[in-house]
């Protein structure tokens, strides 16, 4: 247990979870934590730059927690938290900030994609950028720097924040001429499949086209329905490649239904109705214990906040021995 590597990752809690979070994020991270000391942690300081409702935002944090844990989170062997219960880590921050260049974080995609909107539009370039925005990759390197993270488990469009968590523990640990601080990688899930939405696009929050994964049964039912299809006639045989109902029913179905489904598609004689049936049984099917377990959670706060604190206490000496160990290298004891 002692010698194993460790892997981390956060997930902030903006919205509901959907099966593109599943898929992308939840499941893979889940496998590692069968090989690796993982410590995987709500973001919630940096969901506050952009959720300022502190229901909505609640809501979410809890939702997301409870998710994990009804996708198989087993609090006993991964250290599970909220990044705001671990103040180190924002000490941490601070320490980072001062090698954090200000011109890579100029360079940062979601900020520089706000000041580009903001310039297309004529406006002020930083208007509606706040500093949690520009910093927010600095908070991120100390979420992962502070547990002495090997690996980091995300999507493709983190790769730019790790390698600036990268940058940052290497310039430390150059102006002390010591290995301060762990250089974390990142395991970038390149194999992946990218979830499709319901209208084709990449499945995402923004797109307006998820699967939320705790929707009711009969909600799940009248999404799937409503996948856009083309105008194919029934008789007309389909190409299984080409279709997001398909490509959707790949990640939930055995390699068996696949192949039966796929000669279905190609004899012709089947639907999109019929198509989308068949993919509504096999997301139900994996969906509805996850569904379950979501709701008993949910209707247990204690326990759910129980969980939690008792991962904060497991995580926050790890954290205290990373900072301790900086500080001493800075000449602050
Ligand atoms: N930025 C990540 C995202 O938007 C969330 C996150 C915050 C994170 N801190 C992290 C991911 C540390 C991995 C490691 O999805």
């Amino acid at each position: 247990m002692a010698n194993r590597q460790v892997s981390l990752t956060g997930i902030k809690p903006t919205g509901d979870l959907h099966i593109g979070n599943y898929f992308g994020a939840i499941k893979p991270a889940l496998e590692l934590a069968e090989e690796y000391d993982a410590r995987y942690f709500i973001a919630d300081y940096h969901a506050l730059n952009t959720m300022k409702d502190p229901r909505e935002l609640n809501r979410c944090i809890r939702e997301v927690a409870a998710g994990w844990l009804a996708a198989g989170l087993d609090p006993e062997k991964v250290v599970f938290y909220r990044q705001s219960s671990i103040p180190e880590v924002f000490e941490l921050a601070t320490m980072l900030m001062a090698f954090t260049p200000k011109g890579l974080m100029n360079r940062a995609h979601a900020y520089k994609a706000a000041v580009q909107e903001n310039g297309e539009r004529g406006g002020d370039p930083d208007a509606g950028v706040n500093m949690g925005l520009f910093t927010y990759p600095v908070l991120m390197a100390a979420d992962i720097i502070l547990f002495d993270s090997d690996v980091v488990p995300v999507g493709k469009d983190q790769v730019q924040h790790i390698e600036m968590a990268q940058d940052i523990a290497r310039s430390v640990n150059a102006n002390y001429k010591q290995p301060v601080l762990k250089v974390p990688r990142g395991a970038i899930r390149e194999h992946v499949a990218v979830v499709p939405g319901l209208d084709g696009r990449k499945m995402s929050k923004s797109y307006d086209n998820a699967i939320p994964l705790f929707i009711p049964e009969t909600q799940l039912r009248k999404l799937i329905m409503r996948i856009v299809t083309n105008s194919q006639a029934v008789e007309e045989p389909k190409d299984p490649g080409s279709s997001q109902i398909f490509l959707l029913y790949k990640l939930f179905a055995s390699p068996e239904e696949q192949q039966s489904l796929a000669a279905r598609y190609r004899a012709g004689g089947m639907g999109w109705g019929e198509a989308k049936e068949e993919l509504f049984r096999v997301v139900n099917r994996e969906l509805a214990p996850l569904r379950e377990r979501f709701q008993a959670i949910i209707a247990d706060p204690r326990d759910l906040d129980r969980i939690l604190k008792t991962g904060a206490e497991k995580a926050r000496p790890i954290a205290a021995a990373t900072l301790a160990r900086f500080r001493k290298a800075a000449g602050i004891e």
